[in-house]
């Protein structure tokens, strides 16, 4: 393909090295005379290792060239993709100067005798939202009525990491493209032939927000680590053995166990030992910010699912909740988050009953029975059995352990709180 790539920095210049090595023809965009100079020159204005000597290669077979204006050039390529910067504003979001200029750019050069649209990609880091409700708009209004037969939007992040760019770009961890309604596309198969990695395709949005998830996750396990390594440190443990012995737990810890939206955390363990952890690291002055944050954080989440599952019922709905331990096949109630759901339900005014299939009320004892009692003193009143449950129908259903699926429920509503949709 004939490829423009607006913006050469470290993710347009890696692009455009490594699209030039599998065999495209490249143009690369940048408004930096400075830049541009340097690069005709044969230089490189960053440094990656690596990619100084694809640069050279791809000039030398006249697979790369640069210039510092798009000017015709548009028309004679398959593919633009955008990787201008997206720099911080002062409240935090994202500056989206550059990319509203560009887009801009791009759409007023698109000829009206297109054979094929022009697949424009933007690989910069973007808000959810911002393919759907800023760059369409521009291309719209630029492209009056002509914008399905000129343009393909996609969204496609991107996923490298400095100083390992080039390798990254190869073997990137997965590919993510974000199309009109996750509708492939033959260009963006093209672009990645070759290339050995799970692919996505989704709808914009999901795709916007993937490389928010995947960054911000980054900063937790880097912060968690290093609270975690803090507090070793200030109570004489080895951090480094602590470090070992956690990652080498590839089924619980560095894992999608414990990693799916849904519940809240509960049970007997999880928010006391949180709780314990707490007291220890302040005690020994480690001040771990993440780990305080747990327990308000999953307090947050228990707001959301009251409202998540009310939604549109109004208080004095007949609700059935399937399930109140704090998982599937256990009867342990201590601090279950679902008991906690059942007491905003009542409190709120909703008509509750509760199948429980591995619940037996009066076999109830010691901290259990206790916490039961104490948050749902009118426990033994909300029990029905798997006849009532399946012969009533109710105004909503509630998974709330993820088993809905094995019962013959009859609701206007059913909603899970066990997996988010
Ligand atoms: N650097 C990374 O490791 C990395 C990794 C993944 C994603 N990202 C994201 O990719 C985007 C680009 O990051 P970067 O580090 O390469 O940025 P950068 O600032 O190094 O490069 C952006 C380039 O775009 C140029 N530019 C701006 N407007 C232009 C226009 N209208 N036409 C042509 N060129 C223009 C700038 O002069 C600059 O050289 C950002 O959104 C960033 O968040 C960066």
């Amino acid at each position: 393909m004939q490829i423009a790539i607006f913006g050469l920095g470290y993710v347009g210049l890696t692009a455009a090295a490594c699209l030039a090595k599998t065999g495209h023809k490249v143009i690369g965009i940048e408004v930096s005379e400075a830049k541009v100079a340097e690069l005709k020159a044969g230089g490189c204005p960053i440094s990656e290792p690596g990619l100084h000597e694809l640069l050279r290669e791809g000039i030398a077979n006249e697979r790369f060239d640069v210039m510092q204006s798009a000017g015709g050039i548009i028309n004679e390529c398959d593919m633009a993709i955008v990787c201008v910067g997206t720099p911080s504003g002062p409240d935090g979001s994202h500056n989206m100067t550059y990319i509203s200029e560009v887009s801009r750019q791009i759409a007023a050069a698109i000829s009206t005798n297109r054979p094929h649209p022009l697949t424009v990609v933007y690989r910069s880091t973007i808000r959810p939202g911002t393919i759907e409700g800023l760059v369409t708009p521009i291309f719209k209004a630029e492209l009056n009525g002509r914008f399905s037969d000129a343009v393909e939007l996609v969204y496609n992040p991107e996923f490298l990491r400095e100083a390992t760019a080039i390798a990254d770009y190869f073997m990137p961890p997965k590919i993510v493209i974000g199309t009109a309604n996750g509708e492939p596309s033959r260009n963006m198969d093209l672009l990645y032939e070759g290339i050995d990695a799970p692919i996505f395709y989704t709808p914009y949005r999901e795709s916007e927000f993937t490389k928010f998830v995947d960054n911000t996750w980054h900063a937790v396990k880097v912060a968690f680590a290093n609270e975690i390594g803090r507090t070793s440190v200030k109570l004489g443990i080895s951090a480094r053995k602590v470090h070992e012995i956690f990652v080498s737990d590839t089924k619980l810890n560095i894992s999608p166990y414990y990693m799916r939206p849904g519940g809240a955390f509960g049970g007997s363990c999880l928010p006391k030992d949180v709780r314990a952890l707490q007291y220890i690291a302040a005690d020994v002055g480690a001040h771990t910010v993440l780990v305080d944050s747990l327990l308000r954080s999953n307090d947050s989440h228990k707001h959301f699912l009251l409202e998540h599952v009310t939604q549109g019922i109004a208080p004095g709905a007949r609700v059935l909740m399937a399930g109140l331990s704090f998982k599937a096949n256990s009867d342990d109630l201590r601090e279950s988050a679902n008991v906690d759901l059942a007491r905003k339900l009542l409190e709120a005014g909703y008509r509750l009953s509760v199948y429980d299939p591995s619940l037996v009320p009066s076999k109830l004892i010691g901290a259990n029975l206790g916490y039961a009692y104490t948050q749902l003193p009118a426990l033994n009143q909300l029990f029905v059995t798997r006849d009532v449950a399946e012969e009533e129908t109710w105004d909503l259903a509630v998974d709330s352990i993820g088993i809905l699926d094995t019962l013959n429920i009859k609701a206007d509503r059913k909603v899970s709180t066990n997996a988010l949709p």
